[in-house]
């Protein structure tokens, strides 16, 4: 600012006013221009207007002037004076407004990036198969029972007509609780506390988690079974068949084929395992069905007479049939699961497939 050190308390040549004003003139509105904050505005109105500003020591050599151009070279300050002022308003403004749209353009939304969306739930296909197996059993007729997991070596096994120290036992490797307890090996025990409460005629059917101490690609310690029975007058295997095939073509497909083989279970006679053909070979046989043609879905029976006996039910007169189904197994072979670890270790990845 030289222009306004070579004011003096002498009188000052008109030229050298002049001079100077606009010096102070030019240079002040450059600086409000430049000027980006605030503070930076505070600092230029007391640098030029405040008590020890330039325009302010400028007026105070007016007063020195001679009276002839006193008046009109403190015209000329006021003026410079109004002009500082209004630049700094004007420039006060500006730097508020784009403080303010700044801030609203931080804030603001792009209604055009996709949402977030939140990650979804969904039924655990195991349970999902299981209540559309109770769907198709309940919209036959049946009603549905339930029991306890942990459960006595007598439900579990001797109502059966598996007695202890028979070779029977061992078809089913058991978690023992005590000599006694067990944690049920399959969901059939539900069988005899739902006939010991209840007559004939009866149509049940009994999901829930069974234990044994297996673990493979096709076995897990902790699986799901679903048990069908129904007993009445007159209830033949044909009754069991029709049963049995209307439910595997509801589940996988109108156009399943049913194989009935001969087999054994304690609490049936006669046993039988039910087979569908495979879908994938339709029976020539595949890697999928172990070149069999065939795919083991189920056991089942007539329910034995030793088992009517033990609840007191006259065996004479009444008939039944029953089975039991794997849950996991069903859904294996009707998704193509090949790993059961898979339905347990609960990867979102996998369980999203469903
Ligand atoms: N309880 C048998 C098991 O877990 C399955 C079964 C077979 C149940 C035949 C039945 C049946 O009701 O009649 O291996």
């Amino acid at each position: 600012m030289m222009a306004v050190s070579n004011l003096s308390s002498d009188v000052i040549p008109d030229s050298v006013m002049k001079a100077n004003i606009a010096e102070i003139e030019r240079v002040s509105l450059r600086e409000v221009a430049d000027v980006t904050d605030m503070a930076g505005l505070q600092g230029l109105r007391l640098k030029y207007l405040g008590r020890k500003g330039v325009v302010t020591a400028l007026l105070r050599e007016v007063s020195q002037q001679p009276p002839e151009s006193r008046a009109q070279w403190g015209k000329s300050c006021n003026e410079l004076k109004n002009r500082i002022e209004t630049a700094l308003e004007e420039r006060s403004s500006v730097i508020l407004a784009s403080g303010a749209s700044a801030s609203l353009l931080k804030q603001a939304i792009d209604v055009t990036l996709p949402g977030r969306t939140l990650p979804r739930g969904g039924i655990h296909p195991i349970v999902k198969v299981s209540n559309e197996i109770c769907t198709i059993f309940t919209s036959m007729g049946f009603s549905i029972a339930d029991g306890p997991e942990v459960e006595t070596d007598s439900y579990n096994f001797s109502s059966l007509n598996i007695p202890k120290d028979h070779s029977s036992r061992d078809m089913q490797d058991t978690f023992y609780v005590t000599d006694d307890v067990v944690l049920r090996t399959h969901t059939s025990p539900v069988q005899i506390r739902v006939m010991e409460g209840t007559n004939p005629p009866l149509r049940i059917i009994s999901p829930g988690r069974v234990y044994r101490p297996d673990w493979d690609i096709t076995h897990s310690p902790m699986f799901h079974q679903i048990e069908g029975f129904v007993v009445d007058i007159g209830v033949t295997f044909g009754d069991l068949k029709g049963v049995l095939l209307l439910f595997l073509q509801k589940i996988f497909g109108e156009d399943t084929i049913l194989r009935f083989r001969p087999s054994f279970f304690p609490f049936t006679e006669p046993s039988a395992e039910v087979d569908i053909q495979c879908g994938i070979c339709h029976g020539s046989g595949c890697r999928s069905c172990s070149h069999s043609g065939w795919l083991e879905i189920l056991g089942c029976g007539m329910i034995d007479p030793a088992v009517f006996a033990n609840v007191g039910y006259d065996y004479d007169k009444f008939s039944g049939f029953a089975f039991g189904v794997g849950v996991e197994r069903v859904v294996m072979l009707k998704y193509g699961v090949s790993d059961i670890r898979h339905f347990f270790e609960n990867d979102v990845r996998f369980l999203e497939q469903f």
